[in-house]
């Protein structure tokens, strides 16, 4: 309940950057996180973490703090995350400069990129910074797993992620569509080959 109040008012200072009014529902969360197994060696790194309802289910399947890394804008949702999950590692910053901020952590190799982050309704210039960013992640071999909303999947920035995606990896692998989320959404996931 507390989560739900807390991402609502990170919704209110800053609709645009949140871009969703509730945290996404165990549901998609499940989803999320399908056959991910983190390791030292394989890093779990969150993008747009919100009030951490994908961290909850990552905490209960990795190893170590070594194996996750969540950077979140948001400077009070930081600050819950920090106390809500005092044993994961979480990072005030952008996702713009993930790379170098994963680096920064000293963490081992990427091999899931977990994001939340709302492109549909952030800049152009901001999203095409992000993508170059996953874009190095998947160089060295990686997952990229993303929602979107079902409301929104043919939204202009919603079409530009998928085609940059797809030119780059291929055909994502798509779930169904979740209905038990407010709004519905799908998950999408590349995989470098
Ligand atoms: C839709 S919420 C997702 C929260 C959570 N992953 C979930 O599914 O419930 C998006 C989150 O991305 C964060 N965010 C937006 N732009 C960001 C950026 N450039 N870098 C890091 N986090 C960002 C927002 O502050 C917000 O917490």
């Amino acid at each position: 309940m507390h989560e739900n109040i807390e991402f609502f008012q990170a919704f209110l200072k800053n609709p645009l950057k949140v871009g969703a009014i509730a945290p996404s529902s165990s549901e998609l969360t499940q989803r999320m996180v399908e056959g991910i197994e983190p390791n030292e060696n394989a890093v779990v790194l969150e993008l747009g973490v919100g009030t951490g309802a994908f961290t909850k289910r990552i905490r209960e399947i990795t190893l170590n703090e070594n194996s996750y890394l969540g950077i979140e804008l948001d400077k009070n949702l930081i600050r819950c995350l920090r106390r809500n999950f005092p044993d994961m590692r979480f990072m005030l910053g952008n996702a713009c400069k993930s790379f170098a901020l994963h680096k920064r952590s000293q963490l081992g190799k990427v091999g899931f990129i977990l994001s939340g982050l709302p492109f549909v309704s952030m800049p152009n210039e901001v999203n095409d910074r992000i993508f170059s960013q996953i874009e190095k992640f998947m160089e060295q071999g990686c997952t990229f797993r993303t929602f979107q909303y079902a409301h929104g999947y043919y939204m202009p920035s919603a079409i530009k992620l998928r085609e940059f995606m797809r030119d780059r990896y291929g055909e994502s692998q798509k779930s169904t569509l979740i209905m038990k989320n407010v709004p519905p959404a799908i998950t999408l996931t590349w995989q470098t080959k």
